[in-house]
Formats: structure tokens, C-alpha cells, sequence
């Protein structure tokens, strides 16, 4: 059994049922879990934004320790401190094999099913079954993953913390570092501070941006931007974003733009905003019928880059613990990215503040 949180109809609050949950079969990990943030991402199911099959465990940015493990697992053993890996690569598709697992086709074909790679899930509700939000489910006292989402971790790392590297500190700083791979003395902005937008402006930072304006809509956030390394921020309630940006760089744009909202308007705005021969990077995720539009003549005549970056292009076996040493050396901030802590039983008020923007991360002690 194990107490978890589940969406039964879009648009409805999860509810806390104790699922049963099967042993692990070969290749799979039971995590015991310890942490797990609310990301965007879950809220974008809860609103229908991204289909899946239903009921579903949603979560996917979590720490716990492997309680057991399935035949055939070799990479974590029981007891170690894990964080999940929401794309559990396979390491034999054409984009695994050339170095970009985060594109993964097998941990793309998981998100849609919601099972794990035999095609089940380990959750179910009176017989039957109930699927897990991108292999991880972690809003559960106990999951079950493949091998390759449980990616041992340093064990003197807070569980609450080492959640935030799953996705949020990836994402936002993956974003920067390997999609962008902004320059020292470039300038940045970063559209939308919640958990990932705060991990791209500390990102940005790290390498060495001389100017990073941070764009959002709620002045608190924007004023604690200041503390991981923004230079000026924008209130988009108040102000023309896009303007503000050219305003702030003598009417030319920045060298690299984020956008980290997930709506079609802030990203063209951020491609707006972008200067010539600049990069504009896509993070946020929109509903797959939307469109952005952008000026047709700009795409030749200023001859920027437009990209995407998914899991911040990361590859979470070698990228996790180097982010978590990272922090151990003093170079990334972790404990001000967590504004409230919920228990399971709290969550749907933990979405409801996610939902007013108000926390930067929200995160489930179990
Ligand atoms: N202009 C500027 N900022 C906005 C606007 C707007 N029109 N609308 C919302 N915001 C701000 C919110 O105030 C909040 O601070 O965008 C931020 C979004 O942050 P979170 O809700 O914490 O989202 P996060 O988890 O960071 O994810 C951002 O990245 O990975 C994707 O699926 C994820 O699409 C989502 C995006
Ligand atoms: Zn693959
Ligand atoms: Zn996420």
C-alpha cells in the first residue's frame, strides 16, 4: 500500500487514497520517498493541458531512498539517497546514442503512455490501474521507477533540497549552461521567476552574465531575484516587458532570452526581445495545439537562434551529482528556492499557491 495523490478528472483537487502498489519486477527501484516539489509541469495536467491517461499519480521532481530493488539492478542498491530522473533514457534510440538522452524517444513514448516500459504501472485503485506522471509518481510515499530514474546521490544533501535538482536546478540551469551556453559579460532575460526561472537566472549568473533582467508579475519574487544574481527586474503587470528589455539595452535586446512561463504571448516576447544574431530559449511548456507567432521577415533578417530546452538538456546521471557538488562548494543556492513545505495531505493548498505564483518552490515532506 502507499498513500498517494491522485488525478482522477482534469480541472478536479488531487485526493489522497492508499493505492496498492506491486513489488518491483526486473530493472525497477522502489523508492521510499523523503521530498517532492510541485512543478508547472504537474499543474499543466491537473488543468488538461497535457493529456495522459487518467487516474494518474502526478510528481516528478523527487528525492527518496531505494527501499528495494527488482532483479537485474545494478546502478543503486538499498538504502542509497536517490533523486528521480524524469527521463529515464533507454541508451539505444539515434538521440541517446547521440549524446542527447534528454530527447530520448522511449522516455517521450513513457510520458504519453504514463507506465513505466513494460507498459504498466505498479499503482492501482480497486484492480485497477492508475499511471504515473512521467515514470516517477512521486507524490506517493512509495514509487516504483525504472533503474535508470533513480540516480544515486551524496548522502549529506537535505532530501528536500536534492528534490529541487530533479527538475527545477536542472531545468533552469541546464537551460543556461548547455542549451544557451551564455558567455561571461553577456546579457539576459529571464521571463517567468518561479522554480525554473530562478535556476536560470542563478545559471546565468554562474556563468558570468553581466546584466540579468528578470521579468514576472509578482513584485516579492521579483525583488528576491536580486539574491541569485539578477540585475534588474521588470514587472510585467505593470510594464511593456519587451520594451522595459530594449529600454534596458540601449534599444538592442539581449543576447540570450528565457522563457519559463509556458504561454505563447511571453514567448514571443521573449524572441522580441532577443537581439540580432541572438538566442531565444523556449523552457515553459504550452498546450501541444497552441501557436506562437512571430514576424515572418525577422527570421532571416535578425538571424536569431530560436531553441528549446528540454530537462535543460541535461543527462541526470552525471549532471545530478555534479549539481549537487555544486551546491556543497558553495556555488549554487538551494534552501531560498523553498518558500513552504506541505505535507501529502496539504498538496491541493500547495497548488493553490503554485497556481498564485506566490511560491517560488512549494515541496511535500513525507
Ligand atoms: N508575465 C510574467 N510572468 C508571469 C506571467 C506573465 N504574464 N504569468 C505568470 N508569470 C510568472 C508567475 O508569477 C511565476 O513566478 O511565471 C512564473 C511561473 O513559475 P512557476 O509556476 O513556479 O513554474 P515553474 O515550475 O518554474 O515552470 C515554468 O517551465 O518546465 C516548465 O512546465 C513548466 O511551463 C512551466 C515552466
Ligand atoms: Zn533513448
Ligand atoms: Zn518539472
Amino acid at each position: 500500500m502507499a498513500k498517494a495523490a491522485v488525478l482522477h478528472r482534469y480541472g478536479e483537487p488531487l485526493s489522497i487514497e492508499e493505492l496498492d502498489l506491486a513489488s518491483p519486477k526486473r530493472g525497477e527501484v522502489k523508492v521510499k520517498m523523503k521530498a517532492a516539489g510541485l512543478c508547472h509541469s504537474d499543474w499543466h495536467v491537473v488543468q488538461g493541458q497535457l493529456p495522459l491517461p487518467l487516474p494518474i499519480v502526478l510528481g516528478h521532481e523527487g528525492a527518496g531512498i531505494v527501499e528495494e530493488v527488482g532483479e537485474g539492478v545494478t546502478s543503486v542498491k538499498q538504502g542509497d539517497h536517490v533523486v528521480l530522473n524524469w527521463v529515464p533514457s533507454c541508451g539505444t534510440c539515434s538521440y541517446c546514442r547521440t549524446g542527447r538522452p534528454d530527447l530520448c524517444e522511449e522516455a517521450a513514448r513513457l510520458m504519453a503512455t504514463g507506465t513505466l516500459p513494460d507498459g504498466t504501472t505498479r499503482f492501482s485503485l480497486h484492480g485497477k490501474p492508475v499511471y504515473q506522471f512521467l515514470t516517477a509518481g512521486a507524490f506517493s510515499e512509495y514509487t516504483i521507477v525504472p533503474e535508470q530514474a533513480a540516480i544515486p546521490i551524496r548522502r549529506d544533501v537535505p532530501f528536500e533540497l536534492a528534490a529541487l535538482i530533479s527538475c527545477s536546478v536542472m531545468t533552469g540551469v541546464g537551460a543556461a549552461i548547455h542549451t544557451a551556453q551564455v558567455r561571461p559579460g553577456s546579457t539576459v532575460a529571464v521571463i517567468g521567476a518561479g522554480g525554473v526561472g530562478f535556476n536560470i537566472i542563478q545559471g546565468a549568473a554562474l556563468a558570468g552574465a553581466k546584466q540579468i533582467i528578470a521579468v514576472d508579475i509578482v513584485e516579492e519574487k521579483l525583488a528576491m531575484t536580486k539574491t541569485f544574481g539578477a540585475t534588474h527586474t521588470v514587472n510585467a503587470r505593470e510594464d511593456d516587458a519587451v520594451s522595459a528589455v530594449l529600454d534596458l539595452t540601449d534599444g538592442i535586446g539581449v543576447d540570450y532570452a528565457f522563457e519559463a512561463i509556458g504561454r505563447p504571448e511571453t514567448m514571443a516576447d521573449a524572441y522580441n526581445m532577443t537581439r540580432k544574431a541572438g538566442t531565444t530559449v523556449i523552457v515553459g511548456i504550452a498546450a501541444p495545439h497552441e501557436a506562437v507567432e512571430i514576424n515572418a521577415f525577422s527570421l532571416p533578417s535578425q538571424s536569431k537562434a530560436l531553441t528549446g530546452s528540454w530537462l535543460g538538456q541535461g543527462n541526470p546521471p552525471i549532471d545530478y551529482p555534479k549539481l549537487l557538488d555544486l551546491y556543497a562548494a558553495g556555488k549554487l543556492k538551494l534552501e531560498p528556492l523553498i518558500s513552504a513545505v506541505y505535507s501529502l495531505d496539504q498538496i491541493n493548498d500547495g497548488f493553490a499557491a503554485l497556481k498564485s505564483g506566490q511560491n517560488i518552490r512549494g515541496i511535500i515532506r513525507f
